[in-house]
């Protein structure tokens, strides 16, 4: 096709990402993680991350080339995390991208992660109708965004005023004894276990915001567990996970809903990290089937860190005509 050929650079946090696109099609995705380096300490060392992303760029890079079949040459142009992000980790993925920029004599453009996450679910399901609302949740973030145009008009709704929902699975998997990260194994032990013997709090339910808390939720997982040991009675580690679980995503998926409903939106998109979570997938349909929503979740490859979900937003950046950023492109770790 002649649509351009967009590269796409991701370092944000612990995944080196490359990926390579045209408009909605994915021709290749390779992700580099050190989550493994990261696993002892229980959370992503920044100083690690950033090392491992200077190894694990080039590489990448060459295998998302190979991938797609195409060569460096072949690039139109080149877009990359700019924040928000680690800033060591940043800083790598900007600095490879501006070096390819200048010897390829391509346009630049620095993109917005969060947003990354949601234009990736085009790769997946083709143009996002829009408006649409998004609910984002990640290890970083859990916000509910109105889509009106990926490039130009992402209008931030709520937010979480402290833990991310994937910070809080993370958090619980370690007042579990579950390894790191703790998405996939409370996901796991919560599909053995029976939610309905425990109850843990809601944070901000009903309080008429699209806002999250989820910090009193890991407080109360902790009261619970060391209740338990004091009395030496033995863990029922699947179901405090499946309560646990229970609680995370009745909240999201009743606030994502109540935010479409709010803003007469028909198109529900969920991605980062999180969304890779079998039981908020299956509520979500459940709750979006009830209320007439057309529910957008990419596989749960697509939902994690990678490149391509920055080559996607990449290629709606150049669509809609943005000017390219300079050869000073800053990094902002608190980008909004
Ligand atoms: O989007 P992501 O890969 O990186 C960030 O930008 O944060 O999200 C990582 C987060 C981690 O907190 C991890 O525990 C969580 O996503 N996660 C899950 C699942 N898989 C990954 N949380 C719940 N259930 C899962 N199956
Ligand atoms: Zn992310």
């Amino acid at each position: 096709t002649d649509l351009p050929l967009i590269l796409g650079i991701e370092s944000s946090c612990d995944e080196t990402g490359v990926g390579l696109v045209r408009g909605c099609e994915l021709l290749s995705d390779q992700v580099a993680s050190s989550v493994e380096e990261h696993a002892r300490y229980g959370g992503v060392v920044p100083e690690v991350a950033s090392r491992a992303h200077l190894e694990a760029m080039t590489p990448t890079l060459h295998r998302a080339l190979d991938g797609a079949g195409v060569a460096l040459a072949d690039v139109d142009a080149i877009a990359v995390t700019a924040g928000p992000g680690l800033a060591g980790a940043l800083l790598v993925g900007v600095s490879a991208a501006k070096a390819y920029a200048l010897a390829l004599d391509k346009p630049l453009y620095g993109v917005n992660h969060l947003v990354g996450h949601v234009a990736v679910d085009q790769l997946e399901h083709g143009p996002l109708p829009k408006p649409a609302v998004a609910l984002l949740v990640s290890g970083g973030h859990t916000s509910l965004l109105l889509v009106r145009d990926l490039a130009t008009d992402v209008e931030l709704l709520g937010d979480t005023v402290d833990d991310a929902a994937g910070e809080a699975y993370d958090k619980v998997a370690r007042l579990l004894d579950l390894p790191y990260p703790g998405g996939p194994p409370i996901d796991r032990a919560a599909r053995e276990g029976d939610p309905s013997g425990i109850w843990f709090p809601r944070g901000k339910w009903g309080d008429g915001t699209f806002d999250f808390s989820f910090s009193g939720l890991k407080t109360a997982v902790a009261r619970w567990v060391e209740e338990r040991e004091r009395t030496g009675a033995e863990l029922p580690v699947p179901n405090i996970a499946a309560a646990f679980q229970e609680a995370v995503v009745d909240v999201l998926t009743r606030k994502a809903v109540d935010a479409c409903r709010a803003h007469g939106v028909e198109h529900l998109v969920i991605s980062g990290g999180v969304a890779a979570n079998s039981r908020l997938r299956a509520l979500a349909e459940e709750r979006c089937a009830a209320a007439g929503i057309k529910l957008r979740v990419p596989r749960p490859r697509l939902c994690t860190d990678n490149g391509a979900m920055i080559a996607a937003l990449g290629a709606e950046v150049v669509a809609a005509g943005l000017p390219p950023s300079t050869l000073d492109l800053a990094t902002d770790t608190a980008l909004p």
